[in-house]
Protein backbone atom coordinates (compact mmCIF):
# COMPACT_ATOMS: atom_id res chain seq x y z
CA UNK A 1 0.00 0.00 0.00
CA UNK A 2 1.12 3.34 -1.10
CA UNK A 3 0.95 5.85 2.09
CA UNK A 4 1.55 9.60 2.56
CA UNK A 5 1.96 11.03 5.59
CA UNK A 6 1.82 14.41 6.79
CA UNK A 7 3.24 15.81 9.34
CA UNK A 8 6.81 16.31 11.20
CA UNK A 9 6.95 14.89 14.60
CA UNK A 10 6.85 12.02 17.30
CA UNK A 11 3.06 11.77 16.79
CA UNK A 12 4.34 10.87 12.89
CA UNK A 13 7.09 9.13 13.73
CA UNK A 14 4.56 7.06 16.00
CA UNK A 15 2.17 6.65 13.10
CA UNK A 16 4.89 5.42 10.83
CA UNK A 17 6.57 2.86 12.83
CA UNK A 18 3.08 1.61 13.40
CA UNK A 19 2.06 2.01 9.63
CA UNK A 20 5.22 -0.04 8.90
CA UNK A 21 4.71 -2.72 11.14
CA UNK A 22 1.18 -3.73 10.29
CA UNK A 23 0.92 -7.28 8.39
CA UNK A 24 0.08 -4.64 5.12
CA UNK A 25 3.35 -4.36 3.28
CA UNK A 26 4.10 -0.17 2.95
CA UNK A 27 5.44 1.85 0.77
CA UNK A 28 5.69 5.20 3.26
CA UNK A 29 5.98 8.65 1.58
CA UNK A 30 6.27 11.91 4.09
CA UNK A 31 5.46 15.39 3.92
CA UNK A 32 7.92 16.33 5.26
CA UNK A 33 8.46 14.18 7.62
CA UNK A 34 12.11 13.75 9.38
CA UNK A 35 15.06 12.43 9.51
CA UNK A 36 13.78 9.44 11.82
CA UNK A 37 10.67 8.90 9.48
CA UNK A 38 13.56 8.92 6.60
CA UNK A 39 14.44 5.80 7.90
CA UNK A 40 11.31 4.32 6.93
CA UNK A 41 10.25 6.15 4.00
CA UNK A 42 10.78 8.47 1.57
CA UNK A 43 10.80 12.28 2.83
CA UNK A 44 8.79 14.97 0.19
CA UNK A 45 9.89 18.92 1.00
CA UNK A 46 6.34 20.16 1.34
CA UNK A 47 4.78 21.73 4.41
CA UNK A 48 2.12 20.55 5.78
CA UNK A 49 -0.13 23.13 4.74
CA UNK A 50 1.18 23.51 0.93
CA UNK A 51 -1.75 21.90 0.16
CA UNK A 52 -1.02 22.46 -3.78
CA UNK A 53 2.31 20.38 -3.47
CA UNK A 54 0.94 17.67 -1.63
CA UNK A 55 -1.94 17.82 -4.16
CA UNK A 56 0.49 17.82 -7.34
CA UNK A 57 1.98 15.04 -5.72
CA UNK A 58 -0.36 12.93 -5.34
CA UNK A 59 -1.90 13.69 -8.56
CA UNK A 60 1.70 12.10 -9.63
CA UNK A 61 1.91 9.05 -7.65
CA UNK A 62 -1.80 8.41 -6.70
CA UNK A 63 -1.06 6.80 -3.18
CA UNK A 64 -3.55 4.35 -2.02
CA UNK A 65 -3.98 6.43 1.51
CA UNK A 66 -3.33 9.75 2.54
CA UNK A 67 -2.78 10.12 6.70
CA UNK A 68 -2.94 13.55 8.35
CA UNK A 69 -1.49 14.17 11.57
CA UNK A 70 -1.33 17.88 12.25
CA UNK A 71 -4.60 20.23 12.92
CA UNK A 72 -2.85 23.05 10.23
CA UNK A 73 -3.10 20.72 7.67
CA UNK A 74 -6.63 20.09 7.98
CA UNK A 75 -8.09 23.52 8.71
CA UNK A 76 -5.77 24.76 5.89
CA UNK A 77 -8.35 21.96 3.72
CA UNK A 78 -5.63 19.72 2.31
CA UNK A 79 -7.78 16.71 2.74
CA UNK A 80 -10.63 18.09 0.34
CA UNK A 81 -9.03 18.10 -3.31
CA UNK A 82 -7.34 14.68 -2.48
CA UNK A 83 -10.78 13.31 -1.76
CA UNK A 84 -12.24 15.16 -4.24
CA UNK A 85 -9.69 12.87 -7.04
CA UNK A 86 -10.70 9.54 -5.47
CA UNK A 87 -7.99 9.33 -2.95
CA UNK A 88 -8.75 7.70 0.35
CA UNK A 89 -7.69 10.46 3.29
CA UNK A 90 -7.75 9.77 6.70
CA UNK A 91 -8.13 12.95 7.98
CA UNK A 92 -11.59 15.52 7.85
CA UNK A 93 -12.53 18.25 5.30
CA UNK A 94 -12.01 22.06 5.85
CA UNK A 95 -15.26 22.45 7.34
CA UNK A 96 -15.27 19.50 9.78
CA UNK A 97 -11.73 20.58 10.89
CA UNK A 98 -13.65 23.95 11.90
CA UNK A 99 -14.38 21.95 15.38
CA UNK A 100 -10.44 22.24 16.18
CA UNK A 101 -9.66 25.53 13.79
CA UNK A 102 -12.42 27.80 15.81
CA UNK A 103 -13.61 27.37 19.13
CA UNK A 104 -16.50 29.83 18.42
CA UNK A 105 -17.71 27.31 15.63
CA UNK A 106 -17.10 24.46 17.65
CA UNK A 107 -18.73 26.03 21.06
CA UNK A 108 -21.70 26.25 19.07
CA UNK A 109 -22.05 22.57 17.55
CA UNK A 110 -21.88 21.35 21.54
CA UNK A 111 -24.52 23.57 22.58
CA UNK A 112 -26.55 23.06 19.22
CA UNK A 113 -26.29 18.95 20.02
CA UNK A 114 -26.91 19.33 24.34
CA UNK A 115 -23.19 18.40 24.75
CA UNK A 116 -22.38 19.27 28.21
CA UNK A 117 -19.80 21.46 27.97
CA UNK A 118 -18.48 25.38 30.10
CA UNK A 119 -20.91 28.16 29.57
CA UNK A 120 -19.16 30.85 26.99
CA UNK A 121 -19.06 34.01 26.04
CA UNK A 122 -17.79 35.42 22.71
CA UNK A 123 -16.05 38.84 22.45
CA UNK A 124 -14.75 40.81 19.35
CA UNK A 125 -14.88 44.12 21.21
CA UNK A 126 -12.60 45.03 24.26
CA UNK A 127 -15.41 47.11 25.78
CA UNK A 128 -17.93 44.02 25.74
CA UNK A 129 -15.44 41.57 27.06
CA UNK A 130 -14.24 44.09 29.80
CA UNK A 131 -17.67 44.28 31.01
CA UNK A 132 -18.03 40.69 30.98
CA UNK A 133 -14.82 39.95 32.93
CA UNK A 134 -16.22 43.07 35.90
CA UNK A 135 -19.52 41.32 36.28
CA UNK A 136 -17.70 37.25 36.05
CA UNK A 137 -19.71 35.37 38.15
CA UNK A 138 -18.45 31.58 37.20
CA UNK A 139 -15.45 32.01 39.70
CA UNK A 140 -11.53 32.32 38.93
CA UNK A 141 -9.89 31.39 36.98
CA UNK A 142 -11.90 32.87 33.59
CA UNK A 143 -10.26 30.96 31.06
CA UNK A 144 -9.56 33.03 27.67
CA UNK A 145 -9.48 31.00 24.02
CA UNK A 146 -8.81 32.50 20.97
CA UNK A 147 -10.90 31.58 18.22
CA UNK A 148 -8.36 30.31 16.07
CA UNK A 149 -5.27 28.23 15.97
CA UNK A 150 -2.07 29.19 17.66
CA UNK A 151 -0.22 26.68 17.87
CA UNK A 152 -1.04 25.70 21.57
CA UNK A 153 -1.27 28.67 23.49
CA UNK A 154 -4.45 30.32 23.12
CA UNK A 155 -5.78 29.23 26.36
CA UNK A 156 -4.96 31.33 29.05
CA UNK A 157 -6.17 30.76 32.52
CA UNK A 158 -6.41 33.84 34.07
CA UNK A 159 -6.28 34.07 37.94
CA UNK A 160 -7.19 37.63 38.71
CA UNK A 161 -9.44 40.03 36.92
CA UNK A 162 -6.38 42.19 36.05
CA UNK A 163 -4.68 39.63 34.34
CA UNK A 164 -7.74 38.53 32.49
CA UNK A 165 -8.01 42.09 31.11
CA UNK A 166 -4.62 42.29 30.06
CA UNK A 167 -5.16 39.20 28.28
CA UNK A 168 -8.11 40.16 26.23
CA UNK A 169 -6.45 42.90 25.41
CA UNK A 170 -3.33 41.33 24.27
CA UNK A 171 -6.00 38.68 22.41
CA UNK A 172 -7.66 41.24 20.53
CA UNK A 173 -4.81 43.54 19.86
CA UNK A 174 -3.55 40.80 17.70
CA UNK A 175 -0.90 38.41 19.87
CA UNK A 176 -2.06 35.54 17.54
CA UNK A 177 -3.29 37.67 14.27
CA UNK A 178 -6.48 36.83 13.26
CA UNK A 179 -6.82 33.77 15.35
CA UNK A 180 -7.19 35.57 18.27
CA UNK A 181 -9.57 38.59 17.29
CA UNK A 182 -12.08 36.54 18.32
CA UNK A 183 -12.06 35.56 21.78
CA UNK A 184 -14.46 33.02 23.84
CA UNK A 185 -14.11 33.86 27.56
CA UNK A 186 -15.24 30.60 29.41
CA UNK A 187 -16.37 29.27 32.99
CA UNK A 188 -13.42 27.33 34.42
CA UNK A 189 -13.90 23.34 34.69
CA UNK A 190 -12.56 21.94 37.70
CA UNK A 191 -11.87 17.86 37.51
CA UNK A 192 -10.09 15.09 36.52
CA UNK A 193 -8.88 15.81 32.39
CA UNK A 194 -8.16 12.77 29.97
CA UNK A 195 -8.28 12.50 26.48
CA UNK A 196 -11.05 10.47 24.52
CA UNK A 197 -9.95 9.71 21.28
CA UNK A 198 -13.02 8.28 18.73
CA UNK A 199 -12.35 6.75 15.03
CA UNK A 200 -15.02 8.53 13.23
CA UNK A 201 -16.80 7.83 9.73
CA UNK A 202 -19.70 9.69 9.17
CA UNK A 203 -21.29 10.72 5.84
CA UNK A 204 -24.64 11.36 5.05
CA UNK A 205 -25.68 7.41 4.67
CA UNK A 206 -24.29 6.26 7.90
CA UNK A 207 -22.55 7.36 10.93
CA UNK A 208 -19.59 4.51 12.85
CA UNK A 209 -17.42 4.84 15.31
CA UNK A 210 -14.89 3.32 17.70
CA UNK A 211 -13.90 4.34 20.83
CA UNK A 212 -9.95 4.15 21.64
CA UNK A 213 -8.72 3.53 25.44
CA UNK A 214 -9.15 6.74 27.35
CA UNK A 215 -5.65 8.25 28.08
CA UNK A 216 -4.44 11.07 30.58
CA UNK A 217 -1.58 13.63 29.08
CA UNK A 218 0.50 15.30 31.79
CA UNK A 219 0.98 18.75 30.29
CA UNK A 220 3.34 20.52 33.41
CA UNK A 221 7.00 20.82 32.60
CA UNK A 222 7.90 19.38 36.36
CA UNK A 223 6.93 16.31 38.57
CA UNK A 224 3.87 17.30 40.15
CA UNK A 225 2.12 18.88 38.01
CA UNK A 226 4.44 21.94 38.46
CA UNK A 227 6.41 24.83 36.35
CA UNK A 228 4.76 25.74 33.23
CA UNK A 229 2.35 24.08 30.77
CA UNK A 230 3.81 21.90 27.99
CA UNK A 231 2.49 20.95 24.38
CA UNK A 232 2.64 17.59 26.59
CA UNK A 233 5.06 15.52 28.94
CA UNK A 234 3.93 12.51 28.82
CA UNK A 235 0.49 10.05 28.53
CA UNK A 236 -0.72 6.65 29.50
CA UNK A 237 -3.73 4.76 28.73
CA UNK A 238 -6.38 3.18 29.68
CA UNK A 239 -6.98 5.43 33.06
CA UNK A 240 -7.30 2.11 35.33
CA UNK A 241 -9.84 3.39 37.49
CA UNK A 242 -12.75 4.08 35.02
CA UNK A 243 -15.15 1.90 34.88
CA UNK A 244 -17.53 0.28 32.30
CA UNK A 245 -20.20 2.74 33.12
CA UNK A 246 -18.03 5.43 32.98
CA UNK A 247 -17.28 4.63 29.58
CA UNK A 248 -20.66 4.40 28.98
CA UNK A 249 -21.61 7.94 30.04
CA UNK A 250 -18.60 8.98 27.62
CA UNK A 251 -19.69 7.57 25.04
CA UNK A 252 -24.00 8.21 25.45
CA UNK A 253 -23.14 11.76 26.62
CA UNK A 254 -20.38 12.96 24.11
CA UNK A 255 -19.24 10.70 21.55
CA UNK A 256 -22.69 9.60 20.65
CA UNK A 257 -24.16 13.45 20.02
CA UNK A 258 -21.03 14.37 18.40
CA UNK A 259 -21.23 11.60 15.90
CA UNK A 260 -25.30 12.29 15.31
CA UNK A 261 -24.19 16.08 15.38
CA UNK A 262 -21.66 16.16 12.37
CA UNK A 263 -24.62 14.15 10.53
CA UNK A 264 -27.38 16.84 11.09
CA UNK A 265 -24.97 19.32 10.43
CA UNK A 266 -23.96 17.41 7.16
CA UNK A 267 -20.51 17.42 8.67
CA UNK A 268 -18.46 14.44 6.57
CA UNK A 269 -16.38 13.29 9.40
CA UNK A 270 -13.33 10.86 8.07
CA UNK A 271 -10.60 10.33 10.68
CA UNK A 272 -10.12 10.85 14.26
CA UNK A 273 -11.87 13.18 16.85
CA UNK A 274 -9.89 13.69 20.22
CA UNK A 275 -12.12 14.96 22.59
CA UNK A 276 -10.53 16.84 25.64
CA UNK A 277 -12.75 16.48 28.56
CA UNK A 278 -13.14 17.11 32.11
CA UNK A 279 -14.78 15.07 34.19
CA UNK A 280 -16.63 17.31 36.99
CA UNK A 281 -18.54 16.83 40.16
CA UNK A 282 -21.81 16.67 37.74
CA UNK A 283 -20.04 14.32 34.95
CA UNK A 284 -17.86 14.67 31.96
CA UNK A 285 -17.84 17.81 30.13
CA UNK A 286 -16.29 18.37 27.00
CA UNK A 287 -13.75 21.01 27.13
CA UNK A 288 -12.59 21.01 23.32
CA UNK A 289 -12.14 18.63 19.75
CA UNK A 290 -9.03 18.28 18.53
CA UNK A 291 -9.61 16.68 14.46
CA UNK A 292 -6.48 14.83 15.15
CA UNK A 293 -4.71 12.17 17.35
CA UNK A 294 -2.87 13.70 20.30
CA UNK A 295 0.78 14.08 20.62
CA UNK A 296 1.97 12.24 23.02
CA UNK A 297 -1.38 10.17 23.23
CA UNK A 298 -0.56 9.07 19.91
CA UNK A 299 2.54 7.21 20.92
CA UNK A 300 0.43 5.32 23.50
CA UNK A 301 -2.27 4.64 21.52
CA UNK A 302 -0.09 2.84 19.30
CA UNK A 303 1.14 0.50 21.57
CA UNK A 304 -2.22 -0.91 22.52
CA UNK A 305 -3.80 -1.20 19.02
CA UNK A 306 -3.46 -4.72 17.98
CA UNK A 307 -4.80 -3.76 14.36
CA UNK A 308 -3.26 -3.84 11.22
CA UNK A 309 -3.17 0.06 10.74
CA UNK A 310 -2.85 0.73 7.53
CA UNK A 311 -5.91 -1.29 7.00
CA UNK A 312 -7.64 0.50 9.87
CA UNK A 313 -7.00 3.73 8.57
CA UNK A 314 -8.09 2.81 5.46
CA UNK A 315 -11.46 1.65 6.27
CA UNK A 316 -12.17 4.65 7.55
CA UNK A 317 -10.99 7.15 5.03
CA UNK A 318 -12.70 4.96 2.88
CA UNK A 319 -16.10 4.77 5.13
CA UNK A 320 -16.10 1.35 5.80
CA UNK A 321 -15.19 1.25 9.62
CA UNK A 322 -18.92 -0.32 10.00
CA UNK A 323 -19.49 -1.49 13.49
CA UNK A 324 -16.35 -3.29 13.88
CA UNK A 325 -14.84 -3.17 16.93
CA UNK A 326 -10.92 -2.49 17.16
CA UNK A 327 -8.68 -5.09 18.60
CA UNK A 328 -6.46 -4.16 21.76
CA UNK A 329 -3.38 -5.14 23.30
CA UNK A 330 -4.57 -6.44 27.26
CA UNK A 331 -2.90 -4.27 29.77
CA UNK A 332 -1.49 -0.62 29.87
CA UNK A 333 0.70 1.51 27.67
CA UNK A 334 2.64 4.99 28.62
CA UNK A 335 4.88 7.44 26.96
CA UNK A 336 7.89 9.75 28.81
CA UNK A 337 8.81 12.32 26.87
CA UNK A 338 12.18 13.75 26.73
CA UNK A 339 12.63 17.13 26.23
CA UNK A 340 15.64 19.49 25.39
CA UNK A 341 16.99 21.82 28.02
CA UNK A 342 15.43 24.95 28.53
CA UNK A 343 12.02 23.81 26.90
CA UNK A 344 9.26 25.03 26.89
CA UNK A 345 10.56 29.05 26.73
CA UNK A 346 13.33 27.76 24.14
CA UNK A 347 15.13 24.72 23.12
CA UNK A 348 18.73 23.87 23.44
CA UNK A 349 18.98 22.40 19.95
CA UNK A 350 22.32 20.80 18.25
CA UNK A 351 23.14 18.66 21.21
CA UNK A 352 23.80 15.24 20.90
CA UNK A 353 21.90 12.73 22.00
CA UNK A 354 23.41 9.20 23.82
CA UNK A 355 21.26 6.66 22.78
CA UNK A 356 21.95 2.90 24.21
CA UNK A 357 20.10 -0.28 24.27
CA UNK A 358 16.71 0.62 25.30
CA UNK A 359 14.16 -2.27 25.86
CA UNK A 360 11.42 -0.13 24.93
CA UNK A 361 10.19 2.12 21.78
CA UNK A 362 11.97 5.18 20.90
CA UNK A 363 10.10 7.61 19.00
CA UNK A 364 11.67 10.90 17.66
CA UNK A 365 9.84 14.19 17.72
CA UNK A 366 12.49 16.92 17.55
CA UNK A 367 15.91 15.07 16.15
CA UNK A 368 17.74 15.52 14.01
CA UNK A 369 20.82 13.47 12.15
CA UNK A 370 24.59 14.14 11.50
CA UNK A 371 26.20 11.44 9.88
CA UNK A 372 25.56 8.69 12.74
CA UNK A 373 24.66 10.75 15.43
CA UNK A 374 21.38 12.11 16.68
CA UNK A 375 20.87 15.27 17.69
CA UNK A 376 18.18 17.23 19.50
CA UNK A 377 16.18 19.86 17.21
CA UNK A 378 13.09 20.70 19.00
CA UNK A 379 11.56 21.49 22.54
CA UNK A 380 10.46 17.65 22.73
CA UNK A 381 12.81 15.35 21.73
CA UNK A 382 12.40 11.96 21.50
CA UNK A 383 9.56 9.69 23.73
CA UNK A 384 10.03 6.23 25.36
CA UNK A 385 6.83 3.92 24.99
CA UNK A 386 5.52 0.63 25.90
CA UNK A 387 2.72 -1.37 27.33
CA UNK A 388 2.84 -4.02 30.57
CA UNK A 389 0.04 -5.55 32.11
CA UNK A 390 -0.92 -2.62 34.01
CA UNK A 391 0.12 1.15 34.79
CA UNK A 392 2.51 -0.02 37.58
CA UNK A 393 4.25 -2.24 35.58
CA UNK A 394 4.61 0.05 32.21
CA UNK A 395 5.87 2.64 34.67
CA UNK A 396 8.55 0.62 35.98
CA UNK A 397 9.50 -0.75 32.43
CA UNK A 398 9.71 3.18 31.56
CA UNK A 399 11.67 4.33 34.27
CA UNK A 400 13.95 1.18 33.57
CA UNK A 401 15.06 2.45 30.22
CA UNK A 402 15.45 5.87 30.85
CA UNK A 403 18.93 5.63 31.57
CA UNK A 404 19.71 4.40 28.30
CA UNK A 405 18.49 7.71 25.93
CA UNK A 406 20.52 10.96 27.20
CA UNK A 407 21.99 14.21 26.73
CA UNK A 408 23.03 17.32 28.78
CA UNK A 409 20.40 19.04 30.16
CA UNK A 410 17.72 16.67 29.02
CA UNK A 411 14.27 17.08 30.86
CA UNK A 412 11.60 14.46 31.75
CA UNK A 413 9.03 13.26 34.40
CA UNK A 414 8.94 10.44 36.54
CA UNK A 415 5.81 10.67 37.57
CA UNK A 416 3.86 9.67 34.69
CA UNK A 417 0.50 8.12 35.63
CA UNK A 418 1.55 8.08 39.28
CA UNK A 419 -1.34 10.19 40.80
CA UNK A 420 -3.85 7.64 38.43
CA UNK A 421 -1.92 4.88 39.93
CA UNK A 422 -2.29 5.69 43.34
CA UNK A 423 -6.04 6.90 42.60
CA UNK A 424 -6.98 3.32 41.78
CA UNK A 425 -4.46 1.59 44.12
CA UNK A 426 -6.71 4.27 47.13
CA UNK A 427 -10.01 2.43 45.66
CA UNK A 428 -11.09 6.04 44.53
CA UNK A 429 -13.25 6.17 40.94
CA UNK A 430 -14.14 9.49 38.39
CA UNK A 431 -16.75 10.50 42.02
CA UNK A 432 -13.73 10.73 44.17
CA UNK A 433 -11.66 14.38 44.46
CA UNK A 434 -8.52 14.18 42.12
P1 LIG B 1 -8.14 23.56 24.94
O1 LIG B 1 -7.19 23.94 23.85
O2 LIG B 1 -9.50 24.15 24.84
O3 LIG B 1 -8.11 22.12 25.31
O4 LIG B 1 -7.47 24.15 26.24
C1 LIG B 1 -6.17 23.77 26.64
C2 LIG B 1 -6.19 23.34 28.08
O5 LIG B 1 -6.76 24.37 28.86
C3 LIG B 1 -7.08 22.12 28.33
O6 LIG B 1 -6.37 20.95 28.07
C4 LIG B 1 -7.45 22.33 29.77
O7 LIG B 1 -6.43 21.84 30.63
C5 LIG B 1 -7.53 23.83 29.90
N1 LIG B 1 -8.92 24.29 29.76
C6 LIG B 1 -9.58 24.59 28.62
N2 LIG B 1 -10.84 24.98 28.87
C7 LIG B 1 -10.99 24.94 30.21
C8 LIG B 1 -12.06 25.23 31.10
N3 LIG B 1 -13.24 25.67 30.64
N4 LIG B 1 -11.86 25.05 32.41
C9 LIG B 1 -10.67 24.62 32.89
N5 LIG B 1 -9.61 24.34 32.11
C10 LIG B 1 -9.77 24.50 30.78
N1 LIG C 1 -1.71 16.09 24.01
C1 LIG C 1 -2.49 17.21 23.70
C2 LIG C 1 -2.62 17.52 22.26
O1 LIG C 1 -2.16 16.80 21.40
O2 LIG C 1 -3.25 18.52 21.95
Amino acid sequence: MKILLIGSGGREHALALKLKSGTTPVELFAAPGSDAIAELGTCLPFGVEDVVSIKDWCENHRPDLVVVGPEAALVAGVADPLRAMGIPVFGHNAATAQLEGSKRFSKDFMKRHGIPCAADYTVTDFAQGEAIIRSWAHGYPVVLKADGLAAGKGVVLASTESEALTTLRAFLDGQFGEASKTVVLEEPLVGMELSLHVLVDVDAEHASFAILPPCQDHKRIFDGDKGPNTGGMGAFGPIPFLKPGDLDRLRKELVEPTVSGCREDALQARGVFFLGVMWTSSGPKLLEYNVRFGDPETQVLMQLLDEDLPQLLLDVAKGRLGNRSVKLHPGCAITVVLAAEGYPESAKKNVPIHIGHPSVTVIHAGTKRAGDQWLTNGGRVMNLATKAADLDAARAAVEAALPEVSWPGMQNRHDIGLRALNHAKGGKGVLDPW
